[in-house]
């Protein structure tokens, strides 16, 4: 954690100070899904523990062992048993007689664009979208990529390829046709399915555009997409040559007119159910493998322990984008598998105006509600008054996801939000682990503003050292998860070597998954996660290389070196730091003409059309030079400093360490900052 050393001590002090305890509400306590001794029963028959949970799908063919672990970090979960996910999530809940239940309450951007899906109509939908698919030439095992907007079809189309045994890859709707194309080249997509765009802050947002871009960007690489199925959102014209007959189809056209009937086939455990890919420190993205039968287990399981989900009577909304593992696991797999009633919001949260997210809990009355620490902050920044404005009082549980919550913003969300009453869970998980594995109980565990507390029950995690020991109580170290668990990643898509080198070779001889997040144990043994130890920003609650943006930056005619790091930001958690080297000749170019500013300018829209809006850098930095450790590694943490604009760290370690001062001198004379 050394490179990391500043921002955690920060954090470290910050945190040392807090001493606030919200204990369970005494009548959620006393209807609690899960209760004290279940961290036991999980203890002391782990595996015991996750085949009783595996109980809540319903599988065509039992399996016969719970957990192979004999070929480690190669995990085989309920070995030999057989289902269907999109069965799971749809058609078991209308054969149980709750088919005119409604699974979405879906909200389009457009004020009044409601349509509420009953599980009945799930069902038809699934099975159509199934049907137009295997038209199309789909079948089990091959790839299709996703790229749409929050809309009920973006849940149907992930259903359906789970219905044919076909994984799904979704790409968030805000990323360009780059990073688009790189995703359907790895994963060697053979159909995408998007729209003709979304709606965002009250306009229509093209998609389409950016997928024909992508396609011949990946036929450039040899990859060629067979078919591209279309929906019509908005209606918006495509532009010149925006049509392609020989690969678009309209999905009114195929999935409208298909069958309602469709006969799922039962998939073995281990299929794969999605690749999600996630940013690395070096290198592609990882497509992170998750397969059907632990998968399913994890999420359910999670979603009903950590939400004491109350399917007959809740209303649940997560507010993520299916673009993102959260989406994945509790919007679709988690909260479907459970049959529970749910809010699907298109939007941004203050569109039209800023009390949007409040007039939906107040319509819908909302009672489980999962959001990031970034929008919490945001609505702290705009004052108490808007939400004080709605009915809110529905709200039971509230969840937190995507970065550390700071203390500050877990109490207003507790207090406003929740009316002061209202349990947060901070949960703690990432796209490879599948779905939730640190979190209080909101029935159990009392609540530590910032802390996501203990590994819930069936999950065994640690904090330990470089050598592996553990850290104890009162320190900090490397988190860890020393055991296997049904929804852990089975690899990286066609890298098993990177996926051994990634995860798993840090404690090769304990065997442990090594999470990438520093964290540290309270006094009471509580866990406070502390952020990527390696150099992967946080923004927004969005996992952001920076090796993807230096990329990005260097791809620039002007620029010959650049570092980007992650800094505190109010708002977003992290924001994007560039240090950039421009090229001689763009560098005595904006010297002679006082030019420095548009090249920033332009630097930011480059990465913006390069990755997208959310890597956006807030800051762009032109430095002479940048610090180097001999081996030329780059120490950002030194960078890290100044972003910050604290004293810089130790540079013995430099190949040259005045580089410092020349960084240090140009930054604070406010050269080249945007
Ligand atoms: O650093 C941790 C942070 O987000 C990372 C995982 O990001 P991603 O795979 O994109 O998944 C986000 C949604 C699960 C983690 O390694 N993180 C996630 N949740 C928390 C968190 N950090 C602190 N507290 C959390 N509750």
């Amino acid at each position: 954690m050394s490179d990391q050393s500043p921002t955690t001590e920060q954090t470290l002090s910050n945190l040392l100070k807090e001493d606030r305890r919200f204990e369970p509400p005494a009548e959620l306590a006393a209807n609690a899904n899960l209760t004290a001794e279940a961290y036991e029963r999980a203890a002391s028959d782990r595996e015991g523990f996750w085949a009783e949970q595996a109980q809540r799908l319903t599988w065509t063919e039992p399996w016969t062992q719970v957990l192979d672990w004999s070929d480690p970090p190669f995990a085989k979960w309920f070995v030999g048993g057989k289902l269907n996910a999109a069965y799971n999530c749809v058609d078991r809940h209308v054969e149980a007689g709750r088919g005119d239940k409604v699974a979405l309450h879906f909200v389009g951007e457009p004020v009044d664009d409601t349509r509420d899906i009953t599980y009945a109509e799930l069902q038809s939908l699934v099975s159509q979208a199934a049907n137009a698919l295997t038209d199309l030439g789909v079948d089990a095992g091959d790839r299709v990529a996703i790229y749409m907007p929050m809309i009920p079809e973006a849940v149907v189309a992930m259903l359906a390829c789970a219905r044919l045994g076909a994984p799904h890859t979704v790409v968030f709707g805000g990323f360009s046709a780059d990073a688009l194309a790189s995703r359907l080249e790895d994963c060697q997509a053979k159909v995408v399915v998007t729209a003709d765009g979304g709606y965002r802050r009250g306009s229509a947002s093209a998609l389409k555009p950016a997928v024909d871009e992508a396609r011949e960007k990946a036929a450039a690489q040899g990859h060629d997409v067979e078919k591209v199925l279309v929906v019509r959102r908005t209606g918006q014209d495509l532009g010149e040559g925006g049509w392609d007959d020989a690969v678009d189809v309209w999905w009114h056209d195929v999935v409208d007119s298909a069958s309602t009937e469709h006969t799922p086939e039962a998939f073995d455990a281990e299929h794969p159910l999605y690749v999600m890919y996630t940013s690395g420190t070096t290198g592609k993205p990882k497509g992170i493998l998750h397969t059907t039968g632990g998968y399913l287990t994890g999420s359910a399981y999670t979603h009903w322990a950590v939400f004491d989900l109350k399917p007959e009577t809740d209303v649940y909304w997560c507010t993520a984008d299916i673009g993102w593992v959260t989406g994945h696991s509790y919007i679709v797999y988690g909260p479907l598998a459970n049959g529970v009633t749910q809010v699907l919001y298109e939007g941004t949260p203050d569109s039209p105006e800023r009390g949007r997210w409040w007039d939906i809990i107040e319509k819908y009355g909302v009672t489980l509600f999962y959001t990031a620490p970034t929008a919490i902050r945001s609505f702290m920044k705009q004052g108490r008054e808007i939400p004080d404005q709605r009915d809110l009082s529905t709200l039971r549980i509230l969840g937190s996801v995507g970065e550390p919550i700071n203390p500050e913003a877990y109490v207003w969300y507790r207090e406003v939000i929740g009316g002061g009453k209202t349990p947060v869970v901070d949960t703690w998980w990432q796209t490879e682990t599948g779905s939730i594995m640190i979190s209080p109980l909101p029935g159990v565990t009392h609540g530590k503003p910032g802390s996501a507390m203990i590994p819930i029950p069936g999950v065994s995690a640690d904090v330990v050292t470089e050598e592996g020991v553990s850290v104890g109580n009162g320190a900090g170290g490397y988190l860890v998860l020393t055991e296997p668990w049904p929804s852990m990643l089975r690899t990286i898509w066609g890298d098993d070597e990177r996926f051994k080198e990634t995860y798993w070779s840090k404690y090769s001889e304990q065997g442990w998954y090594f999470a990438g997040d520093g964290a540290k144990l309270d006094d009471d043994g509580d866990l406070w996660v502390l952020g990527r130890v390696d150099d992967v920003m946080n923004v927004s609650g969005h996992r952001l290389s920076t090796t993807e943006i230096e990329s990005a930056l260097v791809s620039h005619p002007a620029v010959a070196e650049a570092a980007v790091v992650g800094a505190k930001d109010e708002d977003t958690g992290q924001a994007v730091c560039a240090f950039v080297i421009l090229r001689e000749s763009a560098a005595s170019q904006a010297d002679d003409d006082g030019e420095g500013d548009d090249i920033v300018k332009s630097l930011r829209l480059h990465v913006r059309k390069e990755i997208g809006p959310i890597a956006t850098p807030r800051q762009i930095m032109i430095v002479p030079e940048l610090p180097k450790t001999r081996s030329g590694k780059i120490m950002r943490r030194l960078l890290r400093d100044v972003a910050e604009h604290r004293e810089v760290g130790d540079v013995t370690t430099l190949a040259d360490s005045s580089v410092m001062e020349l960084i240090s001198a140009g930054v604070s004379s406010g050269k080249g900052e945007d």
